[in-house]
């Protein structure tokens, strides 16, 4: 048998060491010859393929990226591009295919595995918004930058006293501020899924400093938005899943801190640096766990079917549950917890 394996979406920490279990356990236990695409269904769509064997994926466990690259090509909008996924899964005589990736490249290999294509799908994002698994590899790992941020962000803040807004990543999910803003115990913690109130954010904040020499951390995810209206800075370009660009909303939030309290104000936007780098212990054994799983639904013949973790334990969701619903930020967390530090 001849697997064919590709990374798609934003890169993430962990990819690798899904691509090192697959290609592991595929050779060295069920005999099957792995084959890499680059780029996502870019590679597939063009027939770029990378050899891929244990040797091959020696030393990368640790490494952050992908070694098979990755896009945000998706095959139903480029044309032709569905048929000569088809046509170059069967030049390369590949038998069967594992996708790690979002809810982007996971649907695309939903529509592919309705239309015959023999698919395996792993789940991957930083922004932890799938619903089918209870946690994705790459989350951990961007929490604990954006905690360490944040954990810098609070000495240089308080010798100024200052605010210092500080705008994680997340997409339309709160996870990674209402996480990272927790551990790092900010001020005022912004997700889209609670519209702000920029009123009542800033009379917190009057009254924190209030009580003296005070600087506080308020940490915003890029798809947080005011209740009055949208403040998000957006280019307003969208890739070819239709997703908005965001970023850019902790610019108008500190000016409008600094101009309704006359607190000093500073921005931090953590960007690309929470994607970046070595993925932590968590995120080398989850995703180790789901390389290996995922070959094994292979094995098994599983195709259709995503790996996820429930309750600790690795099970396969069929393809299409996973993709149809975002999985946003439990309420109780910010409302029972977060919240009780805010102000
Ligand atoms: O989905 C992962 C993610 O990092 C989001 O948090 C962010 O909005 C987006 O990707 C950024 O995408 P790009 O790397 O294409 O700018």
């Amino acid at each position: 048998m001849r697997v064919g394996v590709l990374t798609g979406g934003g890169d993430c920490p962990g990819l690798n060491a899904v691509i090192r279990a697959v290609v592991r356990k595929g050779e060295m236990h069920h005999r099957y010859e792995l084959v890499g695409f680059a780029d996502g269904w870019r590679g597939v769509i063009e027939g770029r393929t990378i050899p891929l064997d244990v040797e091959r994926c020696r030393g990368i466990l640790p490494r952050g990226g992908t070694i098979l690259g990755t896009s945000r090509t998706n095959p139903y909008k480029v044309d032709g591009g569905v048929s000569a996924c088809h046509d170059s899964l069967a030049r390369h005589g590949v038998d069967a295919l594992v996708a790690i990736g979002g809810e982007d490249t996971l649907g695309v290999a939903h529509k592919l595995f309705s239309e015959g294509v023999q698919v395996v799908g792993v789940p991957k994002t930083i922004d932890n918004d799938l619903s089918a698994t209870e946690v994705t590899f790459g989350f951990h790992t961007a929490v604990q930058i954006a905690t360490d941020a944040i954990d810098r962000l609070h000495t240089t803040a308080e010798s100024h006293d200052r605010v210092i807004v500080c705008e994680v990543m997340g997409r339309h999910a709160g996870w990674i501020a209402a996480y990272a803003g927790i551990a790092g115990g900010a001020a005022e913690i912004l997700v889209p899924e609670e519209p702000f109130d920029i009123e009542v954010v800033c009379q917190k904040l009057i009254q924190r400093h209030s009580k003296g020499r005070f600087a506080s951390i308020v940490v915003v995810a890029e798809g947080a938005r005011p209740r009055e209206g949208s403040m998000v800075l957006s280019s307003g370009e969208v890739d070819q899943f239709g997703h908005e660009r965001l970023g850019g909303i902790a610019n108008v939030l500190a000016e409008e801190i600094e101009r309704r309290t006359g607190f000093e104000s500073r921005v931090t936007i953590l960007g690309h640096v929470q994607r970046g780098g070595t993925p932590t212990a968590f995120d080398r054994v989850l995703a180790t766990r789901f390389g290996v799983a995922a070959i094994d639904a292979v094995a098994d013949g599983a195709f259709g079917q995503m790996v996820a973790l429930k309750a600790g334990e690795i099970v396969r969701v069929p393809l299409g549950e996973a993709v149809t619903e975002l999985k946003t930020l439990e309420p109780s967390l910010f409302h029972d917890v977060a919240a009780i530090f805010f102000g």
